[in-house]
């Protein structure tokens, strides 16, 4: 999948050179001489790259109408001046002083009603009208002034939106959330048919008679809680449109972007139809220090990102150097640990490797956040790691460009993420994610690629696609899944998948209505296990969370439950269909019984690892469009480990002699 090539704002890449480097500048705490130093420091690490000015309205408008432009001047030519392209931040991310004591109403209401305050950032709900306007104010000011700078490459609009508070409840809110309904459903009539309301006596005569979905005697309407969701996604995508308009009315060639939170833990945004109004996809990501699996979440994320990219090279916005200062324990990371997570990253389709920040704060709230200029300066593993990150970036400019290869598609759709986590389901442990990182792990430690894929994207060119717990689907992705089984994939669904349709309603006629024909499969009734319980299957495999009461209509068991009540019963399914296969997984097997799905799906499609290579190395392939391909071997193992592949390392410059050094990373360009 290629975007369309927009008219317009030109390509960013187009002004950096080589994969570009760099983070988060926050000048405007530190007095000259310490900005003077930071060109020295900038030039030795190879800095390309910098996001300038995120939280800096305070000093930009230090009081309403009066502006001091002075210092970011100052800056701006200064990063000129040693090469340096510019993503401007439109400065919105955190109102200033004066406009909160103005104007309070532009504070974040929380569903309970309490009014969050300033003194941290992020203390605006994006409904609010005044606070639009006053953010156009300081963004058109911005664009005015730097319109024709040398250094500008990017707008970063505001910053992480949906950040520390993503749901807003306040009567401006409720107000735009009505709006949006009235919009979507034209009549009340077609509201109150959507959201079912005829159960519970919660009818609506009109629009003016909605509020969000707030704090309730019992569980809320699932209609309503859905669409708060969709229409939280949305306001936030709206102000960042009302922003983008007023840059392209002065800047109409500057591509424009905001920096996503795409992850495992990132739920309330809407980022696949967030995509198409970003000139480039750029992503914010930090590791849990406590999960030993970490660089495999980070994968997951990568992965999750290029498909919002729609498989186009996308912007690494943030990452950290080492500890972040917000989790419980902020452990640092390992010795070449950032290399890792770095390259894997461009490994997984980055074409920029950047951090919060350029230089560790001594003041503030994240003085203890890692930088890639720490406190103890250039004396420090940190720095000696960032500049040779730097160097390694230098020597990977011919990736530039190149597309990461996959066979494999995984559905991923944050709608059914959000309708299959409402309340009132048959078990609190199904969870959306808990299956599809099952797989997607699997097939991390095999080695397999993997993309990510809209449920309405082509799924063309993929041999195998897994869709796990799609609770809701539309009737045109159930459509576009069943035709890559009828091209000849091998397609996998797993339990609570195509149960309703996109207004959470059931598909009434035997579970799992959109892809019962598909599977031939008909469930008749679920049988969540109760919390701690495990089924033993025919196989010998031991499963968990989920049951249920199969009839095969079509399809043929591969495997059976063998416990009472369902003895027999079908657990995992197969059904050709046209030059494919429709598999179908009825419980969440342990991870044997994943291996043995995962073993069986591969053997079937004929899908094969990147390359062979020992346990423990993580590799990825990005090719060119002229046929030029770069294998990323990425040894998470603290020994050498042989990966076959013929080529020259890009890194050492020498010829690849079959191991990457225990936690060390070989890019190989094959020949
Ligand atoms: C987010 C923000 C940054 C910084 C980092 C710290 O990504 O965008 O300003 O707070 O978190 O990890």
């Amino acid at each position: 999948m290629t975007k369309q090539a927009r008219s317009g704002p030109a390509s960013v890449w187009n002004n950096i050179e080589g994969i570009a480097f760099g983070g988060d500048y926050n000048p405007e705490q530190w007095p000259v001489s310490v900005r003077l130093e930071d060109l020295e420091l900038m030039q030795e690490a190879g800095v390309n790259f910098l996001s300038v000015g995120i939280f800096s309205w305070a000093l930009l408008e230090p009081a309403e109408g009066q502006y001091d432009f002075g210092w970011l001047d100052e800056v701006m030519d200064n990063l000129h001046s040693i090469g340096v392209k510019v993503a401007l931040a439109t400065a919105t991310a955190a109102p200033p002083a004066w406009l909160v004591r103005r104007h309070p109403e532009i504070l974040p209401v929380t569903a309970d009603g309490t009014v969050l305050g300033p003194g941290s950032r992020r203390h605006y709900t994006p409904s609010s009208a005044v606070y639009r306007r006053y953010a156009k104010g300081i963004t058109r000011m911005l664009a005015e002034r730097y319109k024709d700078h040398p250094a500008l490459a990017l707008w970063h609009v505001d910053n992480e939106l949906g950040c520390h508070v993503s749901e807003f409840y306040g009567d401006e809110d409720a107000a735009a959330f009505r709006g949006w309904l009235e919009r979507r459903y034209g009549t009340i009539e077609a509201l109150n048919s959507a959201w079912g309301t005829a159960f519970w006596s919660q009818n609506y005569g009109s629009f003016e008679e909605i509020l969000p979905p707030g704090l309730a005697p019992s569980t809320l309407n699932p209609g309503q809680q859905l669409d708060f969701q969709r229409f939280n996604s949305w306001i936030l995508m709206d102000y960042y449109r009302e922003l983008v308009a007023v840059l392209r009315e002065i800047t109409p060639t500057v591509p424009c972007t905001t920096n996503l939170m795409a992850s495992s833990a990132t739920k309330a945004m809407d980022y696949f139809s967030w995509a198409k109004d970003l000139d480039v996809i750029a992503n914010d990501h930090y590791l849990v220090a406590a999960d030993p699996e970490r660089h495999i979440e980070l994968a997951f994320s990568a992965d999750l990102t290029r498909g919002i990219a729609g498989g186009d090279p996308w912007i690494l916005m943030e990452h950290s150097t080492s500890a972040v200062n917000w989790q419980p324990r902020n452990q640092p990371k390992m010795p070449g640990e950032m290399l890792r997570n770095s390259l894997a990253h461009v490994g997984r389709g980055a074409d920029a490797v950047m951090f919060f920040q350029w230089r560790q704060s001594f003041a503030g709230s994240e003085k203890f956040h890692s930088a890639m200029v720490p406190h103890g300066g250039r004396e420090t593993r940190v720095w000696r790691e960032v500049v040779d990150l730097g160097a390694a970036l230098k020597l990977l400019e011919p990736v530039r460009g190149s597309r990461v290869e996959s066979r494999v598609a995984i559905v991923f759709d944050y709608e059914a993420w959000w309708a299959s986590e409402i309340d009132s389901k048959p078990s609190i442990d199904v969870r959306y994610l808990d299956l599809l990182r099952a797989f997607h792990r699997s097939l991390f430690l095999r080695a397999v690629s993997v993309d990510m894929v809209h449920p309405s994207a082509t799924l063309e060119g993929y041999d195998l696609v897994l869709v796990c717990t799609l609770y809701s689907v539309t009737d045109e992705a159930a459509a576009n899944i069943a035709a890559a089984a009828a091209a000849g994939a091998t397609v996998l669904v797993t339990y609570f998948s195509g149960i309703v349709d996109e207004k959470d309603h059931v598909r009434l006629g035997g579970y799992p209505g959109a892809f019962r024909e598909l599977l031939g499969v008909r469930v008749e009734e679920f049988r969540p296990l109760l919390a701690g319980s495990q089924l033993k299957l025919s196989d010998g495999t031991i499963s968990s969370i989920w049951s249920e009461h199969i009839h095969l209509e079509g399809a043929e068991a591969l495997q059976t439950f063998t416990e009472y009540p369902l003895d027999g019963v079908p657990s995992l399914t197969r059904r050709p269909v046209g030059s494919g296969a429709a598999w179908y997984l009825a419980t969440f097997p342990d991870s044997n019984g994943i291996e043995s799905v995962v073993d069986r799906l591969l053997g079937e499609s004929g899908v094969a690892p990147v390359a062979a290579a020992d346990p423990g190395v993580e590799l990825t392939r990005r090719r060119l469009a002229d046929g030029r391909s770069f294998l990323f071997a990425i040894n998470h193992n603290r020994s050498g480990s042989s990966v076959q592949a013929v080529g020259t390392d890009l890194l050492s410059g020498e010829r690849f002699d079959g191991t990457v050094p225990a936690g060390g990373v070989a890019v190989i360009a094959e020949d």
